[in-house]
């Protein structure tokens, strides 16, 4: 695990966008595991000014996000979908047809997770897996309590998920979030070759901590990252707050990255 210990949002946001351009510059046909919520934001909007740029381009790329609600279909403005559309792939030179989201509607649920889960299979497997991480540890919509071992399939949220999620979305009404979510495992997402975790605020500073300092353990299911051997951590200083180690992880990463 490397741990980048930035000083900002931004600078880190910066740093994640710019591994990722430069894979698929160097890789166009890259697959791409992508991830929603407030923190992934900043970084696809540098990823989009990339693109503007000409720096690098999507045509080519396939990717498959993380995970959906259940109940929701991707024409409403709270489903993951619709929010992959409006905050990177109306931003990018990506074919919408190349990108893929679990069906939250669908009628057979497990079916949709196993033919998702057969069609990352089919592509490849994923190169560059893109990750939050909850206040809860979670990755994707895995709870604590799920298995390590867990492969795509229909979850529930934890009541401190909801709140979560209702804060920054939902206009606040935790009776309008999902109770359930079909979602990647942690197996699943541990597959990927190389793995990108964002964290920034005091909010995610105890999930940093059981990810990175933590046993593994299915109660913080981030740190099964532990067990990847490329997996990156970005985050800000008040997401590093409870890093034993914070100060050596800076200096190590920095060394690495040329920074
Ligand atoms: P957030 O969500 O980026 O909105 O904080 C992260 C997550 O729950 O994985």
């Amino acid at each position: 695990m490397e741990i980048v210990v930035c000083k900002t949002k931004e600078e880190a946001s910066k740093l994640a966008a710019a591994m990722i351009t430069d894979a698929v510059k160097k890789n166009p046909k890259i697959v791409l595991g992508l991830a929603t919520g407030s923190t992934p934001v900043m970084m696809y909007g540098e990823m989009a000014k990339a693109v503007k740029a000409k720096k690098v381009s999507y045509k080519q790329v396939k990717s498959w996000n993380l995970d959906e609600y259940v109940g929701l279909p991707g024409t409403h403005d709270q489903s993951y979908r619709y929010f992959m559309n409006e905050n990177l792939f109306k931003k990018i030179d990506i074919k919408l047809s190349n990108t893929h989201v679990l069906n939250g509607m669908a009628k057979d649920p497990e079916k949709e997770c196993k033919a998702y889960e057969a069609q990352i299979k089919k592509a490849g497997g994923i190169d560059i897996q893109v990750l939050g991480i909850g206040s809860d540890g979670h990755i994707a919509f895995n709870e604590p309590g799920t298995s390590l071992n867990s492969r795509t399939s229909v979850v529930y949220l934890t009541p401190s998920t909801i709140k979560d999620n209702a804060r920054l979305f939902f206009k606040g009404k935790e009776k309008d979030v999902p109770t359930r979510a079909l979602s990647m495992g942690v197996g699943t997402i541990c597959e990927a070759k190389k793995i990108i975790l964002l964290a920034f605020g005091k909010g995610k500073a105890d999930a940093i901590k059981g990810c990175v300092e933590g046993g593994m353990s299915q109660f913080c299911t981030a740190s099964a990252l532990q067990a990847h051997n490329d997996a990156w951590i970005f985050c800000d200083e008040d997401a590093a707050s409870k890093l034993k180690l914070k100060e050596y992880y800076r200096w190590r990463s920095a060394t690495k990255l040329g920074k």
